[in-house]
């Protein structure tokens, strides 16, 4: 693998058809939508019983069961007409530790936007982000229009941190940002981590309405809400000044670089003189890879970037670099104040 998450030379027996198979995949994805695994439980269930508890037909249902067993995903007893989902296959049940269920549902945010890499050339094509070519409106709007699919969403940021919030927490020295503002903080997941770690701090979270009450629910379960809050807005507008930390964690990302701009500038605004803008992203090459790069352009129009290209970026909206920290495995954070106007 280069610097980039690029793989030069894959093994040499790997056939391109089977890489492109899509019958796999979307059985695999069908399976955990229809919770085969929940419904048929570590004892089994015939094809018949299956196909009633999930609304199907039992003649179909009973071809894509077929190869789930093909694939070593179930396991068909003969004598009892029984599939029973394998240790493999049980990474896709609600309660399997792994926690794929929720990037496999169709019915979930993020098994929902996978389905539109089959309109990735559309975005090739003309530039368009797949899934608003897929769905009609953008991945936010989408998801705030549907309250399942928003939850979903935050359970999966949550899930996606979960060995790594607690490294940011203790890795980067918070200490120094009495007031922090954690924008597009989602449900709260990192600055819950943050404040439980540093019992001085206090902090808000700036997000779209749902997110924000999600993280005000969270913070309030916590025992944190006497330190902790949310602001429900968009970091496209004026967002609060006056906090020691501006916290931009996995949100570039989602952007393309004009829109990224956008929500620095405000970032550097609300920060002049003395904040600290904390951008914590995946660099390409350490923590993400070319197909994430593929994901974030297809689903987002976003891009996972290089530390220069971040900088870069920063530097163009009056910020610049105060340090680099290897927050995580898969994380670095680069902090950036305002640059004076006599020296930009
Ligand atoms: C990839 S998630 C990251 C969440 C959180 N920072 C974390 O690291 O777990 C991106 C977040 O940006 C938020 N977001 C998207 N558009 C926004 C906007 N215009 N203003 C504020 N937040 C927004 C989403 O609601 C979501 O919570």
């Amino acid at each position: 693998m280069d610097s980039l998450g690029r793989v030069n030379s894959p093994p040499a027996a790997q056939s391109i058809l089977a890489m492109a198979d899509l019958a796999t995949p979307m059985s695999i994805r069908v399976a955990a939508t229809l919770s085969l695994v929940e419904h048929a439980g570590s004892a089994g269930a015939t094809a018949g019983q299956l196909a009633a508890k999930t609304g199907t037909r039992e003649p179909v249902l009973r071809r894509l069961l077929d190869h789930l067993v093909t694939i070593g995903a179930f396991a068909f007893d003969p004598d009892s007409g029984h599939y029973r989902p394998t240790d493999l296959g049980a990474q896709m049940g609600q309660d399997a530790p792994q926690g794929f269920k929720i990037l496999l549902d169709m019915a979930c945010a993020g098994g929902r936007a996978e389905l539109a890499f089959v309109d990735l050339l559309e975005t090739v094509t003309t530039g368009t982000s797949a899934y608003v070519h897929r769905y009609g409106r953008d991945f936010w709007t989408d998801i705030d229009a549907d309250p399942k699919l928003r939850r979903s969403f935050d359970e999966q940021m949550s899930w996606r941190f979960r060995d790594q919030v607690a490294q940011i927490a203790e890795r980067l020295d918070w200490s120094r940002f009495p007031e922090i503002l954690d924008v597009g903080g989602g449900n709260g997941t990192v600055l819950e981590a943050v404040l439980r770690a540093h019992p001085t701090l206090r902090g808000r979270v700036l997000d779209l309405a749902p997110s924000a009450a999600a993280a005000v629910e969270r913070f309030t379960a916590a025992g944190l809400a006497d330190r902790a809050g949310a602001v429900p807005g968009s970091f496209f507008d004026p967002i609060p000044a006056g906090a020691d930390a501006y916290v931009l964690s996995d949100i570039l990302h989602d952007w393309d670089d004009d829109h990224s701009r956008r929500i620095l500038t405000e970032c550097r605004r609300a920060a002049e003189p003395d904040g600290t803008v904390v951008v914590i992203e995946p660099i390409l090459g350490s923590g993400t890879s070319t197909g994430m790069d593929l994901f974030m352009l297809m689903c987002f129009n976003g891009h996972e970037r290089t530390v220069d290209e971040l900088i870069a970026l920063a530097t163009g909206c009056g910020l610049h670099l105060t340090a680099t920290t290897q927050v995580s495995d898969g994380r670095t954070a680069l902090e950036f104040s305002p640059t004076p106007v006599d020296n930009q």
